[in-house]
Formats: C-alpha cells, structure tokens, sequence
C-alpha cells in the first residue's frame, strides 16, 4: 500500500465518516407512528401489548414486558430475581456499565469473573469460581451478538440455585444450538437504542417464560401500581394501590408501533449483519495483523457489532493510533468495551480495578470496533476493508 495515510495528510478512503451502527427507519415505520399519534392511546394503550405479543412469539417465549429502555429491561430483572442488598450477582466485565449498574440499583454487588479469551463471554468455569453463599445472579452479556454458552451457565444456576439473567442487548435475533434468544435464561433484557437492531428510539423488553416474573416486573414499571390507567378506564374505576416501590418505566404506544413496525424486518436485517461479516472476515483473514473474534459452531451471531483485535506484535503503533488513523480515513471505529471494573465508580464502590480479569484487559487494549449495520451498502463495505489494509500495512512492523 503506497498511498499516504490520511492522519499524515494523504486523501482520506472516504470524506463522510461512515457511523460504526445506524439506525434504518423507513416510510412503513413512519406510518406507523403516525397512526398512534391520532388515536386515543399515547400510553399504556394497545401496542404496548401488541408489540410484548409479537416480541414475545419472535423469541419463543410467553412473556415479554416492555419497558423504556435496555438498563430499565436488566432493572427489572434485577428486581424480579429479588436481588437486594448483601446479594452479590455475576457480570461479565466486557460490557457497558449499565449491565453492572442495575445490581448496584438493587442495593447487591456485582462480582466480575474473566471471560474466554477466544470470545470474549463470559468463562463458566471462572463463574463457578466467583459464587459464594451470597451469590443470587449471573449477567451473561451475549457481548457483540454472539449467544453465551448457556448450556454451561444453566448447569451452573441449577447447581448453585442462581437465577440466569441473559444481557442480550446485543443478541436479538441470534440463537444457541437452535433455540432463538431470548429464550435462553430465566430473564433476558434487550435494548431498542437507535444503534440496536431494532430501535424504538429508547426502549427495552424483558423476555420470561415465568407468568409471575412478568406479573412483577409489570408492576414494577408503573411506579409499584397495580392496574395502569387504561385499565382503571376499563374498569370504570379510580381505585388503585401501589404495593411496592417501582419506576416509571413504560414504553409509550408510540414506540410500541414502531418497534412492531421494525420488528417485522428484523430477521432480514440480521441476514444482511451476517453477511457483512462474512465479507469483513475473508478480507481480514489476509491480514496478518487484525483477528476477528472467535464465533463458536453451535451459536448464530447476531452481529450487533464487529470487533477485530489487533496484533500489536504485528504493528509499530498502539490501538489509540489506530482508532485515530481510521478514523482520520472515515471510518467511524470504536472501542468496546473498557471492561466495567475500572471505571472510577467500581473502583471507588468496590475496590475494583487492574488485575482482576487479565483476559478482558488485555482484550481491551487491542479491540476496534468497525462499522457494521444493515444500511451499510457495499461499497461501504470496501472501504472499510481498504481503510483497514491502508492502516495496518503502513503500520506493519
Ligand atoms: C450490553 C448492553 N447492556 C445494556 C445496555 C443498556 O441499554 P439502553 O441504552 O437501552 O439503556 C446496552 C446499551 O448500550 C448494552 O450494550
């Protein structure tokens, strides 16, 4: 590769920086949107229903609570696995913080066991190191889209009488030996923020096989209160009682739509994600430098992101150079995640910090995040292909 690169001044691969994930929001959804804004029901009316109904049949389960965003989905998980103070639940390290943060929400502690160093999720056998007598929980971040090894989790709630929490955030429309996600776990929490697969601008949906857990966690996102107001309306009453003290946590009719409206093209847009993949991996297997991560043979990834890890024995310059050149190119790269136990708060709170999970923090210090959504066409494709080779070979060592 000759040609000088665009952080020392050459012709960038691309003038408009290309977003790392972006939202696809078509006429249909708009519709969609529309409709509601001219009916009755703004809130708690009837797409909220109809969009927990069809969410719920997409993953394979009977239940599905909407709420308004994915840390209020792992709230009210955290809640309905009844974690309190002097509990003590599993994260993966190798997340955003808010897969963390809904244990603290609780009053509980979150423990941070390593992960595997080919994937990235979480490492069963250091979970089963962690678990004490006060552990209730395990978060299994299905980190980037692919399914955690849930077999391997389960085994170890049933033993240790822990409720399986799935973060699947990242996993919609992703499967494990066949069974679709959302399905995997006690509660699975997913998130609609316009990076997502789906958005409904914020949102998010707890997914539950257990009627009671569902019944709870609708309380628990309407202040602690029984009955919503459509429901009083039905009734002709004015009555209500809170029993418990909850949130205002509701998804308003208006999302609901739109998430239905994008929820029907979702598994199409997940093919397109997969096929992105493909293409970035051949690329990226010429080049000696950059590593995918590894996707195991039983899972279906998801793809809500693309992580290369680099080489850096390969290459002159560190991850920040990198990150930097690319995005110089137009490439809009990324970084995820900076493993939750050394933001200042867990360090402070919990005496966290370097050390801890060696694999994630090594991990962290090579990974790139590259741009991958279904919008993307192909030439965009190329040109992160060709703003990678540009990078890595001017910097080859
Ligand atoms: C793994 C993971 N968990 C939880 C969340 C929180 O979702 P939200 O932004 O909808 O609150 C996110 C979103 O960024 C996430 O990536």
């Amino acid at each position: 590769m000759s040609s000088k690169l665009a952080i020392d001044g050459g012709a960038p691969v691309r003038e408009a920086r290309l977003p790392y994930g972006r939202q696809w929001v078509d006429e249909d959804d708009i519709a969609a949107v529309i409709e509601v804004l001219r009916s009755d029901w703004l809130t708690t009316g009837p797409k909220v229903g109809e969009f927990e109904e069809a969410f719920a049949d997409f993953v394979g389960v009977t239940e599905a609570v909407a709420v308004s965003n994915g840390t209020a989905a792992l709230h009210a998980a955290m809640y309905a696995a009844n974690i309190g103070p002097g509990d003590e639940v599993i994260v993966s390290p190798m997340t955003f913080a808010a897969s963390a943060n809904c244990v603290v929400y609780q009053g509980g502690t979150p423990l941070f066991p390593d992960v595997d160093p080919d994937t990235l999720l979480l490492d069963p056998a250091h979970v089963e190191a962690k678990i004490t007598s006060r552990t209730k929980a395990i978060i299994a971040v299905d980190y980037a889209g692919q399914p955690c090894d849930y077999d391997a989790l389960q085994a170890i709630a049933d033993q240790h009488n822990l409720t399986l929490v799935a973060d699947a955030c990242h996993a919609i429309g992703g499967s494990y030996q066949g069974r679709p996600v959302g399905s995997l776990a006690d509660l699975s929490a997913f998130s609609f923020h316009p990076v997502k697969h789906i958005t409904t601008g914020e949102g998010g949906m707890i997914t539950t096989d257990d009627p009671n857990l569902a019944r709870r966690m609708r309380i628990f996102r309407n202040h602690g209160i029984t009955t919503d107001h459509r429901q009083r309306e039905q009734q002709g009453s004015w009555f209500y009682e809170m029993v418990d003290l909850g949130y205002n946590y509701r998804l308003t009719d208006i999302q609901c739509a739109l998430g239905l409206s994008q929820l029907r093209k979702l598994p199409g847009w997940v093919a397109r994600r997969q096929e992105i993949a493909r293409r970035y991996n051949a690329a990226f297997a010429e080049m000696p430098a950059v590593e995918p991560l590894v996707v195991r043979e039983d899972v279906s990834h998801a793809y809500h992101l693309y992580m290369i890890r680099l080489d850096l024995d390969r290459l002159q310059v560190n991850r920040a150079r990198v990150f930097a050149a690319l995005r110089a190119e137009g490439i809009g790269a990324n970084v995820h995640y900076i493993p939750v136990h050394y933001h200042p708060f867990y360090r402070q709170r919990f005496g966290t910090g370097h050390g801890l999970c060696p694999v994630a923090e090594a991990a962290y210090e090579q990974l790139i995040t590259l741009p991958i959504f279904p919008h993307m066409s192909d030439d965009d494709i190329d040109d992160v292909i060709v703003a990678v080779r540009k990078v890595v070979e001017t910097y080859r060592r």
